[in-house]
């Protein structure tokens, strides 16, 4: 699966999910996931992400492994996604902030 990484957290941009052909968004307060059942690894919305926030599972960096277990765990729980809305607030000035994770909220 394709997996959202720190750098969507507080951005939430949602270009991603126009894009995603079969709905596998989910979203939570200030951050999508990527529901891993049902991705099927096209890759079309990497490049729309503003944040670069997306990569395939075998790209994710070393330090945020987490995030792959976060993905899976988050889109049970979350609403689907499929049309994108305005990003948060600050979006832009939060743009590669690093270490984002303990401001996620649920
Ligand atoms: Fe959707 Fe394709 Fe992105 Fe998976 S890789 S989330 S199927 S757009
Ligand atoms: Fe997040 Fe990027 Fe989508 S910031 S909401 S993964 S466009």
């Amino acid at each position: 699966a394709h997996i959202v990484l720190d750098n969507c957290i507080r951005c939430k941009y949602t270009d991603c999910v126009d894009v995603c052909p079969v709905d596998c968004f989910r979203e939570g307060p200030n951050m999508l996931v990527i529901d891993p059942d049902e991705c099927i690894d096209c890759a079309v919305c990497v490049p729309e992400c503003p944040a670069e926030a997306i990569v395939a599972e075998e790209d994710v960096p070393a330090d945020q492994e987490n995030f792959i277990p976060l993905n899976a765990e988050k889109a049970p729980k979350w609403p689907a996604i499929t049309r994108s809305k305005a990003p948060l607030p600050g979006a832009d000035d939060l743009n590669g902030t690093p270490n984002k994770l303990p401001f996620l909220e649920d």
